[in-house]
């Protein structure tokens, strides 16, 4: 057992305990952020849990457990449905980051006054923006606001309080961070207090069948502010951000105890508002009617779905001794490899070139299915050779310059057909037996074969 103290040394940025005060935090790395905290005596938080305690203790087998609680209520979004793996779970609490402007306070305006208009009971709280603000958006983006509950609040206690009489099915934390409990006794904002409202609204929201949606700031480096320790509490948690263009907006699950994550949702913010994206292939796409070097296009595949997308390199002669090598939404590391095989296998040097590699859209890759595009993107810049707009590559490239197959091979080449793409250079391991229609396929087994087929 820790000897009982008063006080204690919590990073502000990621919530890690520290034992005594530093200048680093050792956890997240960040500087300045330990701060010294006063503790609440631990009987009182006892109390407190006690009340509040998810179900009673009572031991079950596996198998008699009810499975009738993981209904799913759409948010009237298809693509927010998705990225929350199927709609909103009774009882479940999804925390939305974003950094200011995304659109949060939208989104979650408009899912409401979808669920309010299927009958359900909803509560927007709102600790940031004034009633009357979101009463005229409500009004502008022509939202049927007749059911749609409000609360001007910040007390998790008081809100806690206005719940027992409502019994809302779905509730809106906007936002958790400046929620405070009476209970904690540091200031309001700090990470113990977000940490200790947002604990106290799971705790009710999994007693009381009650959806909870959190919005949360996100840091410069779109993490959201005390990621690990809100991280913990809630069940759902996505990003929102924007993409390069400004009008549209990617979500993404990190987190999702009822479904995959990483999988996306888009958006595009107009004038009524968020609206999804149907076709997201088409919105990555729209490419300039004249074709350049060093453009190519891949399919990634996204959570549950491909994804066409475009990704430019730019291979140019240093001027300096050190060239730089800068990959925007790729992993700097891959490109080097790349880079390596390249000039092994198929004996082109750019160890004198500046080499620029990016993934228009503002998408970041986190698969290996866009090597082969990325390396074709590269010679194709360097000797300055345009690929026809027609043509669509993937595949993952081994250190022995083979080019290996990838998951959802075949769905990725319907997506490139499905939107217009007339040939497909792709990894023999994925060459399939009867190809989709109006496509034609090179399957190639290395990187110096497919370099040949162009
Ligand atoms: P908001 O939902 O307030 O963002 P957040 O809660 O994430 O901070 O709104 C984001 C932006 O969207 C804001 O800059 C204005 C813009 N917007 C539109 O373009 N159209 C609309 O219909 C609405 C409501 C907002
Ligand atoms: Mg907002």
């Amino acid at each position: 057992m820790v000897k009982k103290q008063s006080t204690a040394y919590v990073c502000t940025e990621c919530g890690a305990d520290s034992p005594r005060w530093a200048g680093q935090c050792t956890a997240c790395g960040e500087w300045n952020v330990i701060k010294e905290i006063r503790l609440g005596s631990n009987k009182k938080n006892k109390v407190n849990l006690s009340g509040y305690a998810a179900g009673n203790s009572e031991i079950k087998l596996l198998s008699h457990v009810d499975l009738t609680q993981a209904e799913r209520i759409s948010t009237g979004y298809a693509e927010f449905d998705r990225v929350l793996g199927g709609g909103i779970v009774n009882g479940s609490v999804v925390l939305i980051g974003g950094a200011p402007g995304a659109g949060k306070s939208t989104l979650l305006l408009q899912t409401i006054a979808s669920a309010a208009a299927k009958g359900l009971s909803v509560l927007y709280v709102s600790g940031e923006e004034s009633l009357q603000q979101i009463a005229e958006r409500a009004h502008r983006l022509e939202l049927d606001s007749h059911s749609i509950k409000m609360l001007a609040e910040t007390s998790v206690q008081k809100i806690c309080d206005c719940l027992e009489i409502e019994k809302p099915a779905l509730l809106i934390i906007d936002s958790i961070q400046v929620m405070y409990s009476s209970d904690s006794e540091s200031a309001p904002g700090s990470v113990s207090q977000v940490r200790e409202a947002a604990s106290y609204l799971a705790q009710y929201a999994k007693r009381n069948n009650t959806s909870i949606f959190m919005v949360g700031h996100v840091t410069k480096d779109q993490s959201l502010a005390g990621p690990m320790t809100l991280s913990h509490i809630v069940d759902v948690q996505v990003i929102l951000s924007s993409t390069d263009d400004s009008r549209y907006r990617v979500m993404r699950s990190d987190k999702n105890r009822f479904g995959s994550v990483g999988e996306l949702g888009f958006f595009s913010m107009t004038a009524n508002g968020l609206k999804e994206v149907k076709n997201p292939s088409a919105m990555f796409l729209s490419r300039s009617d004249k074709p350049s070097s060093g453009s190519v296009v891949t399919v990634l595949w996204e959570g549950t779905r491909p994804l066409l997308v475009e990704i430019q390199a730019l291979v140019t002669e240093s001027q300096y001794g050190n060239p730089r090598r800068l990959a925007v939404g790729l992993d700097q590391n891959r490109l080097a490899m790349l880079l390596a095989v390249l000039t092994r296998h198929a004996g082109i040097m750019t160890s004198n070139d500046e080499i620029y590699a990016n993934v228009v859209g503002g998408i970041k890759v986190t698969e290996t299915a866009s090597d082969l595009a990325i390396i074709v993107g590269i010679v194709s810049s360097l000797k300055d050779k345009i690929i026809p707009v027609d043509v669509v590559f993937f595949g993952e490239i081994g250190l022995n310059g083979e080019v290996r197959p990838v998951a959802n091979g075949f769905a990725r080449l319907n997506e490139a057909a499905k939107h217009g793409f007339k040939r497909a250079i792709i990894p023999q391991g994925n060459a399939p037996k009867v190809s989709p229609k109006n496509i034609e396929i090179n399957a190639v087994s290395t990187v110096l074969e497919a370099l040949a087929v162009l």
